[in-house]
């Protein structure tokens, strides 16, 4: 039923959503670059890709990159950690402590703050479907076609009650912003740290766009991102935003041992698939540890097992919004270093991202922006 939202002709409407929040992210940005007092980026991108996110899933627009709506972003980032803090503590899953240590009410108190949020969009997006329905004989015909959000497809679907729509909205605005954002964060990090690289895809941006900072990225503009694209994939490679997945077992499973018995995982087990690692072997990854965009030269991702290479999952519960993602990212990325040169002041693997719900860099992403045009 979902799979119809991520069609290539929807995505391309959601194209002009991160085609303009990318734009007003680098806005933003320019009043922070040219001087030598570093920022920290991910919660700017953070906020670009709560924009994003609440556009094309829901409709509506926020505008958090521009101040708008702080409760409902601050919900959004104290639920995620405590979600994590939670998970670690198994202290905390007793109830009475989760309680009385105040989290839990708190956990509670923001939960009930996304809900509320997202059901009144819920509402007020019905409320407009049938005052359209009513009015439809008055309709202006040469008005633009509102652009169909992932909600109105739901709300399009008889069997799903208003609670069952509200769940996979809250799915889709926690999985499609928090991922998109440590994505596009460390991208930015890892290309902070080898100006040889960031020099690369700097030129080809200019071949496309020349010295003209104003022109949208059309979708011609982004197949020709080819090294950026080799950029996003590695960075994807190295800090998976999703480090982990984890499945019930529904049969056994055979490991093969090199030199002792097979081992045998029985059905009914659950297990937790460690995908950073998987990507980071040596037989599929000439340099497994470092930052090596070649290892997306067409010529070599031919010739690889394709499960050595799985950001977003593999198999019927895959990443349902992994082209969303990767134009999304390409997108906001290209407006970047379009307008600013970065550096980036820590390198991995000294700074060791973290998983928390999602992997996320230790102690923020701390650059340096300079601007690439003259003010
Ligand atoms: C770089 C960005 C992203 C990464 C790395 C990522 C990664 C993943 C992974 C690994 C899974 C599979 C989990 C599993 O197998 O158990 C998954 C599932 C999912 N993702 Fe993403 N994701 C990203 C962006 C997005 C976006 C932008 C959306 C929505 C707009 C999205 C929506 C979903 C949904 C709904 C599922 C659950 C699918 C199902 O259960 O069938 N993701 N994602």
């Amino acid at each position: 039923m979902l799979t119809q939202t991520f069609h290539f002709a929807v995505l391309k409407d959601y194209q002009k959503v991160f085609t303009a929040q990318g734009k007003t992210l680098v806005e933003v940005l320019q009043f922070r670059a040219d001087n030598m007092n570093p920022i920290d980026i991910l919660p700017y991108i953070k906020r670009c890709t709560l924009d994003i996110i609440c556009e094309t899933a829901m409709g509506c627009s926020i505008s958090c990159q521009t101040g708008g709506n702080d409760g409902y972003v601050n919900s959004v980032k104290r639920l995620s950690e405590l979600v994590w803090l939670y998970e670690k503590t198994p202290l905390y899953w007793i109830s009475p402590i989760w309680y009385l240590s105040g989290k839990g009410f708190e956990f509670d108190k923001h939960v009930r703050s996304t809900t509320e949020f997202t059901r009144r969009v819920i509402e007020n997006q019905r409320t407009e479907i049938s005052r359209k329905s009513s009015s439809a004989t008055t309709e202006n015909p040469d008005q633009p076609k509102k652009r169909q959000a992932f909600l109105d497809f739901l709300i399009n679907c008889q069997e799903l009650s208003d609670e069952d729509i509200r769940e996979e909205v809250d799915t889709f605005m926690f999985e499609g912003h928090d991922t998109t954002s440590s994505g596009i964060t460390f991208a930015i990090w890892f290309l902070g740290q080898h100006p040889e690289y960031q020099r690369r895809v700097q030129d080809e941006l200019d071949d496309i766009f020349g010295d003209d900072f104003e022109r949208h990225p059309d979708s011609e503009d982004l197949q020709r991102m080819k090294f950026l694209e080799q950029c996003i994939k590695e960075t994807l490679r190295i800090t998976p935003p999703v480090p982990f997945i984890s499945r019930k077992l529904s049969e056994d499973v055979k490991i093969p041992h090199p030199t002792k018995a097979d081992v045998i995982l029985p059905a009914g087990m659950s297990i937790i698939l460690n995908i950073v690692s998987i990507m980071k072997d040596s037989r599929f990854f000439e340099r497994p540890w470092e930052f090596y965009p070649e290892h997306f030269d067409p010529e070599r991702v031919t010739s690889r097992e394709a499960f050595a290479y799985v950001p977003f999952s593999a198999g019927p519960r895959n990443c349902i919004g992994q082209k969303f993602a990767l134009l999304e990212e390409k997108t906001v990325l290209s407006w970047i270093f379009r307008y600013f040169s970065v550096t980036s002041l820590t390198r991995f693997p000294d700074e060791f991202p973290i998983p928390e719900l999602i992997l996320k860099p230790v102690n923020g992403t701390k650059v340096i922006l300079r601007n690439r045009r003259k003010l």
